[in-house]
């Protein structure tokens, strides 16, 4: 059963071709940073007019990597929210004039579900219950997944995402969009001890916090001035982000008893969370999955993952699809 999927949640234009909700027959991310980088964020207005450029190039893209056409295809897995309504109305608007077209059936997908079962493209065989972590620019959350459409939300932040933390504190520094793989490789050459910085556990809760942390980053670069050492900011900064997001998923571990971890998410590229949290599943004895590179930040072979399983349980969308804007999992 092969299925396309579509996502322009936020600022990638992605579209991908995925056979039995597992096999990567194609994937193309096509990237908005360079547009955004300026701003030191998304601007959505800019999103959204670079999606209508590149959806049908980005579509057709991964048809032909595929080696197939719209005949060929059993499904359209489209994200409908959450995410930054224009852009997702450039999705949704194209994959229903497709599936009116062509009378393909249609699924909506929870960009959030995608994250979860982005697992799946590439470990196959991991089995439920498992814990999935999300980390990302827009969201950060933690769910237990007892199967296909069985999630049960820990905790999520209370403010800032991990990842829109990454992006606020390079925006500080003069680093541009997006933040985390920057500082990333900058906290390699700096000291994690050098600042500090809080860490907010939130105690007797799964919820993160970030919004302290980005304000305490800030006065530091204010006090310091000229002085300033980006990489140490950079590495303490990154420590106190690890440190949270590692003490929780133990935490979950310890407290529910799960033996699986999932990462997804932009900010599970990151080279210091996986290394520690490799380090923190061994200790415990704990499988853990981790996506690769590609397949941690947005892209839509995740969307058609999901998707897979929304037509397999017979979810067909209507053509009065609407996106959402917000869109709880
Ligand atoms: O999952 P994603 O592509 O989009 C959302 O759904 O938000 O995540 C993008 C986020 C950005 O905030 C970006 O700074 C962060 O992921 N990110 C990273 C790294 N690579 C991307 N954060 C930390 N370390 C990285 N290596
Ligand atoms: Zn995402």
């Amino acid at each position: 059963m092969k299925i396309l999927g579509i996502d322009t949640s936020c600022d990638d234009t992605s579209a991908a071709l995925v056979a039995d909700g597992n096999k990567i027959l194609s994937s193309i991310v096509s990237s908005q940073s360079d547009i955004h980088k300026k701003y030191g964020g998304i601007v959505p207005e800019l999103a959204s007019r670079r999606h209508i450029e590149m959806i049908w190039p980005v579509v057709d893209g991964a048809l032909n990597n595929a080696g197939i056409t719209l005949d060929d295809i059993d499904a359209i897995a489209v994200c409908y929210g959450p995410g930054l309504i224009g852009s997702l109305l450039v999705g949704c608007g194209f994959a229903k004039s497709i599936a009116y077209a062509k009378e393909i059936p249609i699924v909506a997908v929870n960009h959030l579900e995608g994250h979860i079962f982005s697992v799946f493209l590439e470990h196959e065989k991991i089995e439920f219950p498992f814990l999935s972590l999300i980390a990302s620019g827009g969201h950060t959350s933690l769910y237990i997944v007892n199967g296909f459409g069985q999630y049960v939300e820990l905790g999520r932040t209370r403010d800032d995402a991990a990842g829109e933390a990454y992006d606020k504190v390079a925006k500080l520094l003069g680093l541009g969009y997006p933040g985390g793989p920057v500082i990333d490789k900058l906290a390699r050459e700096g000291n994690p001890k050098a600042f500090d910085f809080p860490r907010a556990y939130v105690p007797e809760s799964f919820d993160f916090s970030f919004s302290g942390l980005k304000t305490a980053v800030k006065l530091a670069i204010s006090s310091q001035q000229s002085a300033i050492n980006i990489n140490d900011i950079a590495a303490s900064f990154q420590a106190a982000v690890v440190d949270v997001l590692i003490r929780k998923v133990e935490w979950a571990i310890v407290r529910k008893g799960i033996k699986k971890i999932a990462l997804s998410g932009g900010v599970s590229a990151n080279s210091e969370l996986r290394r520690r949290m490799k380090e923190m599943a061994e200790e415990r004895e704990v499988e853990l999955f981790l996506p690769s590179l590609p397949f941690c930040t947005d892209n839509a072979a995740m969307i058609a993952s999901a998707g897979y399983h929304h037509f397999k349980a017979g979810n067909i969308a209507g053509i009065n699809l609407n996106p959402k804007a917000y869109l709880p999992l």
